[in-house]
């Protein structure tokens, strides 16, 4: 048994080093010319976004097959799973955020990354307007693409209710989970100068989050674990004034999850003093108090720190690109067929993750990764197709075999097919909820156990060892020496 366990540690041990060693080492990339070998072009493939599907593609994708261009305005990838996480210190930022550089030099191909933002889509020219990030160096310029890959995920959506976007913080990007920190942290600070009986006191530690849905309920634990498991520590007094209320319009939260899910989790938002507003949909915000209806009754709740998580709305950018192809009718997300190709686009333009609606995809993770990686097998193939009809071309026959050939090819691209691994969620006290799907068959579990295959399946998800070792060290910082308080 001994030595079995050493030669298992000295093969995880050696298998780990080899891929860090990969991972910090790439192999020499082959630079790309204008044409292949036989003379034909090289086509240029815009790849924009640098989130879930965007890099699930481009480390699938086959990169000495095109001239690939990444545009994002973020010039890393964000681990979105773990994000609820960072505010309160379980996890560092800098622990879930791999750069677009190191993800495009490992690829076999070179890759070209613009930090810009994508403004507009020419369909019709094929062309799309970029515009700098760095305003000290700006740039605004068309590019020209053969096939365009549309990932630029969705905003947070506010329905249009008063006062959301100038007195709340979203849960999306890094920069949100350090605005909340911040605001946590001062908010805390603030209520510590004032008298217990001050009812500013009591509005400051006034932690609400609105919208029960995944992002919505992890934050929310992650908030009572710190306040519960290191605040108490440092603050006991003022710790247990802190309220933190989630506000949801249905009569659940966690609507995808299982009813026996649903309840458990409920149970334990109650014993962990988590103040549940179930049918309590918020109408407006001002600078200290949300007004929400709850049947027939308005009800003010004051706060001093407010997180906004009620969903997704399209970006600018693919809104106006609905607004110039007519079969764009859903304001859902980009229309998109069985093949993720933009309707109405003709086959130049591929669109996956949060941006699209598609029925029966939800705006997940797992959805772009796999869509992600689909469309890293459709590029190969539709590279052989356009090498066949260049092939086709330069002969200038209509050679019914080459026709067959072409027509073999094409029915090769099959249909996306998602399969759905579950749904997982971390619900505070160190218990989580897992609705799994495998094959045919549904697997439900909650609690502690739940909570450590939580962990270890996102340490599966990570796009690197880096991530993996990082997050695993923080974790383990955590459970030794708690969570950092300061700013
Ligand atoms: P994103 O990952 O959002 O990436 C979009 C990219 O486009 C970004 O790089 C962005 O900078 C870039 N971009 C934006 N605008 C432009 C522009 N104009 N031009 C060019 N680029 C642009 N899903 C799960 O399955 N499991 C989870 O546990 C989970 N947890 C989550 C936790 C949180 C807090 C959040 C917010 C989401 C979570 N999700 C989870 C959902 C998941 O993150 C999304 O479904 C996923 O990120 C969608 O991938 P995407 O590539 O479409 O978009
Ligand atoms: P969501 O769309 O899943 O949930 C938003 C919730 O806000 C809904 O329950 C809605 O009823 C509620 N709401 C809307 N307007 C409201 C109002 N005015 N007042 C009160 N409540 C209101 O949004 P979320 O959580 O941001 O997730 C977005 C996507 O990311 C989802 O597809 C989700 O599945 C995915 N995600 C998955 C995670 C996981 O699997 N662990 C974690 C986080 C996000």
């Amino acid at each position: 048994f001994l030595k079995l366990t050493l030669f298992t540690g000295l093969a995880g041990t050696a298998y780990v080093s080899y891929q860090l060693y990969r991972e910090k080492n790439p192999a020499p990339q082959q630079p790309q010319a204008a044409t292949f070998p036989n003379g034909s072009p090289r086509k240029t493939l815009v790849i924009l976004g640098s989130g879930w599907g965007a890099v699930s593609l481009l480390k699938n994708l086959d990169t000495t097959l095109y001239n690939v261009v990444v545009v994002s305005p973020r010039n890393y990838f964000l681990f979105t799973p773990l994000l609820p996480s960072t505010p309160v210190g379980t996890i560092e930022l800098k622990s879930i955020v791999e750069p677009v550089r190191s993800i495009a030099r490992r690829a076999p191909g070179e890759v070209h990354y613009y930090e810009a933002e994508a403004l507009d889509v020419d369909p019709v020219n094929k062309t799309v307007k970029i515009k700098s990030v760095n305003t000290e160096h700006e740039y605004q310029l068309d590019m020209k693409y053969d096939y365009l890959v549309n990932g630029v995920g969705a905003q947070p959506t506010t329905f249009g209710i008063p006062g959301v976007v100038e007195n709340s913080s979203f849960l999306k990007e890094i920069s949100d989970a350090q605005e909340i920190r911040m605001k946590i942290m001062t908010s805390i600070e603030k209520a510590a100068s004032l008298a217990p009986t001050d009812p500013e006191r009591s509005r400051l530690l006034s932690f609400v989050v609105v919208g029960g849905g995944p992002t919505g309920v992890e934050f929310a634990a992650e908030l009572r674990d710190y306040v519960d498991q290191d605040l108490a520590k440092w603050m006991p007094e003022l710790s247990k004034e802190i309220n933190v209320t989630l506000v949801e319009a249905l009569p659940n939260i966690l609507n995808m999850f299982d009813k026996s899910l649903v309840d458990y989790a409920q149970d334990l938002f109650k014993q962990d003093r988590i103040d549940l507003k179930l049918k309590t949909m918020v109408k407006n915000v001002d600078k200290t108090h949300i007004t929400a209806k709850c049947g027939d009754d308005l009800t003010k709740v004051p706060y001093g720190v407010l997180v906004w998580a009620t969903g997704n709305a399209p970006r600018e950018v693919s809104k106006n690109l609905m607004e110039k192809l007519e079969e764009q009718n859903s304001r859902r997300g980009l229309l998109i067929d069985e093949k993720l190709q933009l309707i109405g686009a003709q086959g130049s333009i591929f669109a996956l993750g949060d941006c699209t609606f598609y029925p029966g995809l939800f705006p997940t993770a797992q959805v772009a990764h796999q869509e992600g990686e689909y469309l890293a097998k459709v590029f190969k193939k539709l590279h052989k197709i356009d090498q066949t009809k260049w092939e086709l071309a330069q002969d200038n026959t209509n050679d019914p075999k080459a026709q067959s050939k072409l027509n073999r090819l094409e029915s090769q691209i099959q249909p996306f097919h998602y399969e759905h691994m579950g749904a997982l969620a971390y619900i505070g006290s160190e218990k989580a909820i897992a609705d799994l799907a495998v094959g045919e068959s549904k697997y439900r579990s909650a609690g502690s156990f739940t909570f450590l295959f939580w962990k270890s399946a996102y340490l599966a998800m990570c796009m690197s060892f880096r991530n993996r070792i990082l997050i695993a060290m923080d974790w383990t910082k955590v459970y030794f020496l708690g969570r950092d308080s300061s700013v």
